[in-house]
């Protein structure tokens, strides 16, 4: 059996290089073979519960489907609806759900809580985004950068925006597998200590860069993938405005592009703010692989949730 059966997906830095490449691979297995008109029940008689604190589109829709494809079915069970929202305690709800559910997925604000369903449920939890981090959407951003530059060792990322739970996940998830990862983002709004640290200890054993600057120019310099992400995330609707005045000089737009790469791709976890933190022009334009992004996330999740369920 897999060393992953049974395991909670809470960060990929939870997890080796090798079993993050296990995943990949398999993702990549599960993508040609569904293109193939194969399927794959590996998950037959199978419930996940979706906990949801916060909107979705993409994770919601692609965790639904997912488990469709796999031949076990999902839940979604909204905090409004649930006995949560009245105070029943993350404790009791995560021994609860592990009488009725093979597997819970969760999406909420602080990143404690999901480490307490954790810690309570005796079935295997699935982050599907905290303030801290998005480790699914990372998954599915290696992805696609293994489909498009048919390797991750030694490429660089550059972050450009919020240090954010996107700009986490993606600190751990890169300095793991060997790339070199840059974060430009303005005063006040760089990535947490304590993410910044971990990462630059993976970075040491991968034997490559983390860069945390102010400089939008140094980080994106030669960089192979460009990505960025909305200024103001879930939970912080009220600094929209603000943020708008502080992050302007942080948009991926055509004068940015021509720092990086000249074959760099441009990503992006979506939903985005178009003429914000990147440009119309960019989105659409040949070097974006967005819309890639977005469709690997339920390959990439298919591969997470048979692999630990
Ligand atoms: N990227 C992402 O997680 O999208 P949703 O918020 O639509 O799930
Ligand atoms: N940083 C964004 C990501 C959305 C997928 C947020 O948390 O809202």
């Amino acid at each position: 059996m897999s060393k992953l059966k049974g395991r909670d997906f809470l960060t990929v830095n939870d997890f080796s290089r090798d079993e993050l490449y296990e995943i990949l691979h398999f993702a990549l297995q599960l993508k040609a073979e569904r293109k193939e008109g194969k399927s794959h029940p590996l998950l037959a008689g199978k419930t996940l519960g979706m906990i949801f604190r916060k909107a979705s589109t993409r994770t919601r829709v692609s965790f639904e489907v997912g488990m469709y494809q796999l031949g076990g079915c999902a839940l979604f069970l909204s905090d409004q609806d649930l006995q949560i929202k009245r105070g029943e305690p993350v404790k009791d709800t995560a021994r609860v759900l592990s009488r009725y559910l093979d597997g819970i997925m969760i999406r909420t604000y602080e990143h404690r809580e999901v480490e307490e369903l954790a810690e309570y449920a005796e079935i295997p939890v699935i982050n599907g985004l905290t303030d801290l981090l998005h480790p699914c959407q990372a998954m599915a951003d290696l992805m696609t950068i293994l489909e498009h530059k048919g390797k991750l060792k030694g490429l660089k990322l550059a972050f450009v925006g919020d240090g954010n739970n996107m700009a986490h996940s993606l600190l751990l998830a890169c300095s793991k597998m060997e790339m070199h990862v840059a974060i430009a983002s303005p005063a006040g709004y760089e990535p947490r200590t304590e993410i910044v640290k971990a990462a630059q200890a993976n970075a040491k054993d991968s034997g490559t860069e983390v860069l945390i600057t102010a400089d939008i120019k140094e980080a994106v310099k030669d960089a192979d993938i460009l990505y960025t992400d909305v200024w103001a995330s879930m939970g912080q609707e009220a600094e929209r405005i603000a943020r708008i005045r502080v992050f302007k000089p942080y948009q991926i737009n055509r004068e940015v592009m021509q720092l990086a790469a000249k074959d760099a791709i441009v990503m992006h976890c979506l939903p985005a703010h178009r003429g914000e933190e990147i440009t119309d022009e960019i989105m659409e334009g040949p070097q974006s692989v967005i819309f890639d992004q977005a469709e690997n996330r339920l390959h990439a999740q298919k591969a997470i949730l048979a692999k630990v369920m």
